[in-house]
């Protein structure tokens, strides 16, 4: 038996994205028409003998019983949400729940980051993972020299890919592969982890020996509950043949700015072009739009036959297109009206926000930003342009404007 772990976080504050207020936690923001989190989540679905998955978090359960219900639902498979009472970090979370994780015996525990963008090959992974026979495979994958040290980057042998040396978000240049954020482990993880607990207890009990030195480190020590998976569990473990890495050839893409989202949704897009066809709108039929590319629509939504859609939209549910108009690469939310003749590229429109006619949204690639983002129930009225900027909820937008933050 295998069980899924997903790593969903939790409410964070001033992040760029938090501040547009868009009234969901992130693991649920739609990429290509579904939430987040389930990309992940179906891809599980192709890993044989799959019991249950579980994601792990902080927000509110109530924020996620609706979806977790639905997603159960349509898969197939169990999927429970267990919410942390504070973090413990990505891998004391998952020690944490540890004798619900385990209820089933399961020989196999993924553990996926709920914001990366990749074809997860699960199956693949575990196949491989039984093949090396260590205690953890790790997803990887090269990525330029310069992006590197954003990530956690490592060092594996060309010939057995163990891990033999791993430095999370490194300051100077390590090597070019780097950790993906997906996992398989068999149950010894726990022990590795709770290991690091009892070492954390143990320099804890012995620096109170010292009061001055307690008082000293306990700005710097951790909770002995909190283990991060990176630097407290794969960087010791690296080259010690416990490790092993699975690299992929496909894309790969880690979702935390608004421009990332944007990305993300038209790699998924791309995705299902390969893997679900049907997902996707053709345009076929007289009475249909113009369909450019890779696009996904809602089947509840409503567009006019002389609107162009498309390279890389998503459309989601009671959204109202009228005649002659354009979009391109844009994600639309639920309940947004876009009157005729308004043109909306490399941009996200919140949840019941309104164009008026002949009115722009676009983000300008050479520019700071590079994309727009109108937060909830934003209106932009008849001809007003808006360019490169981030407006929050709930405004109505009478002139353009560009390069802005309206708050
Ligand atoms: N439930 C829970 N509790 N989830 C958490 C916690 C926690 O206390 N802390 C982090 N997470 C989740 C995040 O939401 C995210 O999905 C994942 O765990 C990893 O988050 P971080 O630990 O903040 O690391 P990161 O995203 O900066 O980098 C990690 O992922 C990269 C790949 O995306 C590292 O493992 C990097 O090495 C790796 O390259």
């Amino acid at each position: 038996k295998v069980v899924a772990v997903i790593m969903v976080g939790g409410p964070t504050t001033g992040t760029e994205f938090r501040s547009v207020s868009f009234n969901t936690p992130k693991p649920l923001f739609p990429l290509a028409g579904h939430p987040m989190v389930h990309h992940p989540i179906s891809a599980c679905k192709r890993i044989p003998n799959l019991v249950q998955v579980f994601l792990i978090g902080f927000y509110e359960e109530r924020e996620f019983a609706l979806y977790v219900s639905s997603i159960s639902n349509e898969l197939r498979v169990p999927v429970r949400y267990l919410k942390e009472d504070k973090p413990h970090g990505s891998a004391g979370a998952l020690y944490y729940f540890r004798d619900l994780i385990m209820e089933d015996a399961p020989s196999h525990v993924f553990l996926l980051n709920c914001d990366v963008c990749c074809s997860f090959p699960l199956p693949d992974m575990l196949s491989t993972h039984r093949r090396y026979g260590g205690m953890g495979t790790l997803l990887v994958i090269k990525v330029s020299a310069e992006s590197a040290n954003s990530y956690g980057a490592l060092v594996a042998d060309p010939i057995t890919n163990e891990l033999l040396h791993y430095t999370e978000k490194p300051e100077t240049f390590v090597s070019d592969l780097v950790n993906c954020g997906v996992y398989v482990f068999t149950p010894g993880i726990f022990g590795a982890i709770q290991d690091v607990s009892i070492q954390r207890e143990d320099g804890a009990n012995l620096r109170q020996v010292s009061c001055f030195e307690a008082l000293q480190s306990a700005t710097r020590t951790l909770p002995t509950d909190f283990v991060r998976l990176d630097q407290d569990i794969l960087s010791p473990l690296a080259g010690k043949k416990q490790l092993y890495t699975y690299e992929t050839m496909d894309f790969w893409e880690q979702i935390k700015s608004p421009g990332m989202h944007l990305k993300c949704s038209g790699l998924y897009l791309a995705q299902f072009r390969l893997t679900s066809p049907h997902l996707l709108t053709s345009g076929d039929g007289t009475k249909s739009a113009t369909i450019v590319g890779d696009v996904y629509v809602h089947p509840s939504a409503k567009i006019h036959p002389t609107a162009k859609i498309g390279p890389d939209v998503s459309i989601s549910a009671n959204v109202r297109i009228a005649a002659g108009v354009r979009l391109l690469n844009c994600i639309i939310m639920d309940d947004v009206d876009i009157m005729e003749n308004a043109v909306v590229m490399h941009a996200i429109v919140g949840w019941k926000s309104s164009l008026g006619k002949w009115s722009r949204a676009k983000g300008d690639f050479d520019a700071k930003l590079g994309i727009t983002i109108l937060g909830e129930a934003v209106t932009v009225e008849d001809e007003v342009v808006v360019t490169d900027s981030i407006v929050l909820s709930n405004k109505t937008l009478i002139v353009s404007v560009q390069d802005e933050i309206i708050l």
